[in-house]
């Protein structure tokens, strides 16, 4: 019993001594998901380099955090305007930026990749960073659709790569999918959720599948959907307003694929091929994943009919309507 205790207070321990060891975190890509996280990271004490590929997009990135925590300063602090801005200078003075992100990592405890999403890309920038950064960096992506492990494969540190995957809008949402591969090691991936932790955030843990928890049910529910309309089965006015009456949704599965992009809902059930490549020679040729930007899920599971393209959701794409961001997508925005 002593044993077990003693043990329990070493493991106890150790892992507190991991997570003060993530001090200092390195956001590579400062777009959507990198800016949130680099926020959220920033607003609880680390020290935050923000990485990407050049100063206008930083000025971006950084005018578009510190509007964001502006908002929040505004509600935390609605009776102390003072403290409010102080709130703001205080996380504002702990995001540096640099568009050399094998500089940036060269002291770095956590690398969080949320750049593009091409495992070629991917595995390039992580290829590289591995060279610079000290043994003990841990290093994370955020990607949505890709294996971890294809995209740890460039680098000798198999067992120190792990998955976050965050939610959008990274300051509100409370998700964090922490993902271990088979290579990931337990202190690694301690480290992932005890950080997740500290980020207010709560952690689940998933294995390094395709779509992990989330977005596996999710993206076979949005297609199944189109699936329905395009059989005839239903509106999709009427597919939408059943989910959210019937199934208590906050919207529904058309309004969703809108909200998400439909090219973004494409490409991970279709990936994105280099060479010319089509599916079909893709898979009978049994190609590298490094010779294709991204292996779309149907790709990877061709025999599966959750991942199956459809042939409208296609057609919606090739047209330019994709969804909120372009004014159109199953509906139109003004
Ligand atoms: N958008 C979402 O809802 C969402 C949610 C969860 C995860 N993700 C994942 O997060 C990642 C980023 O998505 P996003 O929506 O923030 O994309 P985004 O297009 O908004 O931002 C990507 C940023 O990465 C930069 N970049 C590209 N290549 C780079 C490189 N080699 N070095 C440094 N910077 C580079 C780009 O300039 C851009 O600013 C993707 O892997 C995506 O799958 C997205």
């Amino acid at each position: 019993m002593a044993f077990v205790t003693h043990q329990f207070v070493r493991k106890m321990v150790s892992s507190a001594a991991r997570s003060a060891a993530v001090r200092h975190v390195t956001v590579i890509g400062g777009g959507l998901m990198g800016a949130g996280i680099a926020q959220v990271a920033a607003a609880t004490g680390h020290a935050v380099v923000l990485v990407d590929t050049s100063e206008d997009i930083l000025r971006k990135s950084t005018a578009g955090i510190e509007g964001s925590l502006k908002r929040v300063a505004k509600k935390k602090f609605a009776d102390k305007p003072e403290s409010g801005e102080q709130f703001v200078q205080k996380v504002l003075k702990n995001i540096s930026t640099n568009t050399d992100a094998a500089s940036a990592v060269k002291s770095t405890d956590l690398v969080v990749e949320a750049i593009v999403e091409n495992l070629r890309v991917k595995q390039d920038l992580f290829g590289t960073l591995d060279k610079v950064a000290p043994d003990h960096t841990i290093f994370a992506s955020n990607t949505s659709s890709l294996p971890i492990s294809d995209i740890a494969s460039s680098t000798a540190r198999l067992d120190r790569f792990g998955g976050l995957h965050f939610f959008n809008p990274v300051p509100m949402m409370k998700l964090v999918e922490v993902v271990k591969t088979s290579q990931t090691s337990q202190e690694t991936f301690d480290a992932l959720v005890e950080f997740s932790k500290v980020l207010g955030k709560h952690p689940v843990s998933c294995k390094d599948t395709p779509g992990f928890i989330v977005n596996r049910l999710l993206v076979p529910y949005m297609m199944e959907a189109i699936r329905l309309h395009e059989r005839g089965h239903g509106s999709k006015e009427d597919i939408d307003v059943a989910m959210k009456l019937g199934a208590g949704y906050p919207m529904g599965p058309f309004e969703l694929l809108d909200y998400v992009g439909l090219d973004t809902s494409k490409f991970i059930i279709d990936g994105e091929f280099l060479h010319g490549l089509g599916h079909r020679a893709a898979v009978s040729l049994k190609v590298c994943l490094t010779d294709v930007v991204t292996l779309g899920w149907h790709a990877m599971e061709p025999e599966n009919p959750l991942f199956a393209p459809s042939q409208l959701l296609n057609k919606l794409v090739a047209e330019g309507k994709l969804g909120k961001k372009t004014g159109e997508g199953f509906y139109k925005y003004k």
